[in-house]
């Protein structure tokens, strides 16, 4: 096991039931600005139940926080906060809703009006000294945001990602009734981001990390289980817990404490999110199996205990064994629903070309957990998924 810091601060508001507890959770005296997305937690009536829950406190509401959240939008949402001075951030939504909030906190007491100078800094923490203390209350499981410092703007069509231990949220409420509005499709690339989540931090190069390597397949075993269920069953309450909770285990860092990180899967992903607007987890579904088939030996050792530790794969040989597990994941993807090449999302080679190229515009040329997933690979995998 590598060397580690750990540190993660989030208070995990766990349960049915538990909105009002945002009152005790958010100082009496604060100026809140509630931020959320589009619409659903307006029409579901969440911003109605949080508003109550706030009492008398001064509160200002900010919607239209957009998937893959533009960082045009957020400068309004900064501006608002500089003039009004707003003292707390209360984030009501998904990913987006979360690590836009993230990045209104930080800019707005980031020094100059440069907001975008905070993107450029990869999985390194931003300069940054000062940050608007944030709380949320998730309404999709899946980016692992609501217990993490890290957030991803869209700037100039380009995802960027972001991290500061400033903005780990200060509590979350995870409340499995807020999920249950959400569109199938969502709980299907939520299980695909999780899965992909622990995929990044567990299937790398093996470094006799035991407890990360339990606690991911664990996440992962339980997302095999319960995912397919709270796709199939909107009132399976238990599996909807289950679901949710891994999710959060998935991206709170527990998991890669001490050992290698690959993201490579995740860096092809947001370039396809950013050129063809496809989800964030239904991308990481389609490129990650040939991801492992394309470093199959690279990744050897981990993905033979995969095989046998997640998918209970105990028969054949060690190719067999990998080649199958690889398949099982393919396979665990399309039955939720998640088409897993790229023509049926009309991408030929033109696509996989630009894809390509802007890769390389972003430095994206050495990934994973050793640096070198070169272009060429990126676009074997790329063709290999077509
Ligand atoms: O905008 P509204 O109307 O609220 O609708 C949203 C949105 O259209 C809807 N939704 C959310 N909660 C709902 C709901 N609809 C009904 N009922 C509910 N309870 O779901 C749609 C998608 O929401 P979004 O927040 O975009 O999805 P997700 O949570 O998957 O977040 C994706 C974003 O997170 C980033 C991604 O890049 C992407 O921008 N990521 C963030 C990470 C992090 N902070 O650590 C890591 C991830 O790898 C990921 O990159
Ligand atoms: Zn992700």
């Amino acid at each position: 096991m590598n060397n580690f810091d750990y540190y993660n601060p989030t208070h995990i508001v766990f349960g049915q039931d538990r909105l009002a507890e945002l009152d005790q959770l958010i100082p009496a005296d604060a100026k809140v600005m509630i931020t959320f997305g589009g619409q659903s937690a307006k029409k579901y009536g969440t911003i109605d139940t949080v508003r109550a829950s706030l009492g008398h406190r001064d509160i200002i509401e900010f919607g239209g926080i957009e998937p893959n959240p533009q960082y045009t939008t957020l400068l309004n949402a900064i501006e608002i906060v500089k003039t009004e001075n707003v003292d707390f951030l209360l984030a009501v939504g998904g990913g987006s809703v979360m690590d836009g909030t993230k990045f209104i906190a930080l800019a707005a007491k980031h020094p100059s009006e440069d907001y975008h100078e905070l993107l450029f800094h990869g999985f390194n923490p931003v300069p940054a000294n000062d940050a608007i203390t944030l709380g949320c209350v998730a309404t999709l499981p899946a980016t692992g945001s609501e217990m993490n410092m890290g957030g991803v703007i869209t700037f100039k069509e380009q995802k960027y990602p972001f991290m500061s231990p400033l903005v780990f949220p200060k509590f979350s409420v995870l409340d499995p009734d807020l999920t249950k509005t959400l569109p199938k499709e969502q709980i299907a690339n939520g299980v695909a981001d999780a899965f992909v989540h622990v995929i990044e931090q567990y299937l790398t190069q093996p470094v006799n990390a035991k407890v990360q390597d339990r606690i991911g397949e664990g996440v992962l075993k339980t997302l095999i289980e319960d995912g397919p269920v709270t796709y199939a069953d909107n009132d399976d309450i238990d599996a909807r817990k289950n679901f949710i909770w891994s999710a959060t285990n998935a991206l709170n860092g527990i998991i890669g404490a001490g050992v290698p990180q690959d993201w490579s899967t995740h860096m092809i992903g947001h370039e396809m999110t950013a050129q063809f607007g496809i989800a964030h987890g239904r991308t990481l579904a389609i490129i990650l199996p040939n991801v492992l088939r394309e470093r199959k030996e690279h990744k050897r050792a981990k993905l033979l205990q995969f095989s046998e530790r997640v998918w209970d794969i105990t028969e054949g040989t060690d190719d067999e064994k990998i080649d199958l597990a690889i398949d099982k994941t393919e396979a665990f993807f399309n039955s939720l629903d998640i088409v897993t090449n790229l023509t049926h999302y009309g991408i030929d080679d033109a696509g996989i070309d630009s894809v390509v190229v802007n890769m390389e515009k972003m430095g994206l040329t050495a990934l994973s957990e050793t640096g070198d997933l070169t272009l060429d690979i990126v676009r074997k995998i790329l063709t290999a998924t077509r």
